[in-house]
């Protein structure tokens, strides 16, 4: 925790209400009937933790269980002290299925990643995505009092604010995207556009990750929507309707730094960081985390590590990549088609080229918790980020951060939202250009330590300027001026 509890006086905010699809935490049922509490899988999660643990509030989302469970009794018996107040929302399974793997997930992810052809446009699943944003809204309005902050993630709940001033709640409600948004003519694609474009209107502050997707956004609002004027000239600009003024900005979001950086200094992790060295002696370890998704360019990041044992002598026998993928949205047909096809390239390529004594790919398909991960990050000389396109990517950030020592090279995609802050020090790379990757990797494995201190320690001040505690202040402040000058 940074401070004592804020009382949030300073940004004369009476009480934060998140609301997103997930709850922080995951009930899963194990053995004998017994639950279990695990921390809800993403980026958006690891970012809004410590920021209710330091404001407190209230996080409204799903629970992460298709079960009917009495959820606070639960999670008493948990004996978590989180500091602050989780409200359920139940969903059915067929509301899980079209609303979260349909609507959300086989529409409007692989459409705000760029990636149109993977869309299922199936026209049930837009009926349900309507449904269930409403359920959250009730939820929403059930539990917020009139001076409340009401904050809505996410592509799962665009329409929330709409849903909320449909039962008449006039709250103060912000949004923020945590994926990209994509260019106009992508977009348009989608057939419900009209309706998620004007939804946005009924939101008071409207965030995104980079300046690219603010602008594409205002854009569309622009290009689309009549009788909306846009200013878009100033860091937060206005849409103005005739009923309201909506900020939009950009506003990269983070990590708790010092927390981070803290539990990466301790024993614990110095001992296993150390251990996974010497489990791989005389190497360099390159690590890759992702979710098993195809907007994190797997495949692409596998290729290109084939590519670059194909080319560089020196690297073969001295270089293992490490990659752990986070089982994700495993209902949904592509993403078991990724996970078969990422299998296959892994054995495909230790086939090839191993050795006694060297396996050029470590892969793990599941979820480590933050001191294992951590260790991982201060065991590993490269990490290699190769997103076809991604909101932010909170790993780059972790990395850096965990990175104590100063000894660590970024690859990093430049289709990431991190890119905007760490293009100068990392080295930059286009996912697509296997080769292009291959020799980014190469050049990593050669860098000495003075540069790889000099760009690490840059890199590092760089994330720690920028916390998840600035990004909060920076999007509540925008809401709160709104506030006074609407
Ligand atoms: N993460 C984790 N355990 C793992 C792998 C990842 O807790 O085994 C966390 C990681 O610390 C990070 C998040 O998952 O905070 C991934 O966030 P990111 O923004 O990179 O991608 P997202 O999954 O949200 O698309
Ligand atoms: C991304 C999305 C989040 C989502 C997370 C994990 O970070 O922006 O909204 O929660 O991935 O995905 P999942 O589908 O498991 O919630």
């Amino acid at each position: 925790m940074r401070q004592a509890k804020k009382q949030n006086n300073d940004l004369a905010i009476d009480r934060l209400v998140i609301v997103s699809n997930r709850l922080p935490i995951a009930l899963t049922r194990v053995d004998m009937g017994q639950w279990q509490v695990q921390p809800s899988p993403g980026g958006l999660v690891t970012a809004l933790t410590p920021i209710l643990s330091e404001r407190g509030g209230l996080w409204i989302g799903w629970p992460g269980t298709l079960e009917k469970v009495n959820f606070h009794e639960l999670i008493a018996g948990a004996g978590q002290d989180l500091g602050y107040v989780l409200e359920p929302v139940s969903l059915y399974k067929e509301e899980i299925d079209q609303y979260y793997y349909g609507f959300s997930n086989e529409i409007i992810w692989p459409l705000f990643h760029d990636l149109q052809t993977r869309c299922n446009f199936d026209p049930t699943y837009w009926k349900m995505y309507q449904s269930v944003n409403h359920k959250f809204a009730r939820v929403t309005a059930e539990n917020a009092r009139r001076d409340d902050y009401i904050w809505v993630h996410d592509y799962q709940l665009m329409l929330v604010a709409k849903e909320l001033r449909s039962i008449g709640v006039e709250n103060k409600v912000g949004f923020f995207l945590h994926t990209p948004f994509p260019p106009m003519d992508i977009f348009v694609k989608l057939p419900w556009w009209t309706q998620i474009l004007s939804a946005f209107l009924e939101y008071d502050v409207v965030g995104f990750q980079t300046r690219r997707d603010r602008n594409n956004f205002a854009y569309c609002i622009e290009t689309m929507l009549k009788g909306v004027q846009v200013d878009a000239r100033k860091q937060v600009s206005t849409m103005k309707t005739p009923k309201r003024e909506i900020g939009i900005g950009s506003f990269p979001i983070s990590i708790d730094f010092r927390d981070f950086a803290g539990l990466a200094s301790s024993s614990v992790v110095s001992q296993a960081a150390t251990m996974l060295r010497e489990a791989v002696p005389n190497q360099q370890i390159v690590l890759g985390v992702d979710r098993l998704d195809y907007s994190k360019g797997i495949p692409e990041k596998l290729r290109a590590f084939r590519n670059a044992l194909e080319r560089f002598d020196d690297l073969r026998g001295k270089i293992t990549l490490v990659e752990i993928a986070v089982p994700s949205r495993d209902d949904i047909l592509e993403y078991q088609t990724l996970r078969t096809e990422v299998e296959g390239l892994v054995g495909e390529i230790n086939g090839r080229f191993s050795q006694s004594g060297w396996t050029p790919v470590h892969y793990m398909f599941r979820s480590f918790e933050r001191t294992e991960l951590l260790a991982y990050y201060r065991a590993a000389d490269i990490a290699l980020i190769t997103s076809l396109k991604d909101g932010m990517n909170l790993i780059a950030k972790e990395y850096c951060t965990a990175k104590v020592d100063e000894n660590g090279v970024l690859v990093l995609s430049k289709f990431a939202g991190a890119a905007t802050q760490l293009d100068k020090d990392s080295l930059l790379v286009n996912p697509y250009d296997i080769e292009g990757v291959a020799e980014a990797i190469h050049r990593a494995y050669n860098m000495g330590i003075n540069e790889r201190q000099r760009r690490m320690h840059r890199l590092r001040r760089a994330v720690a300027r920028r916390d998840v505690f600035w990004w909060v202040d920076s999007f509540l402040k925008a809401a709160i001026t709104r506030e006074q000058t609407t």
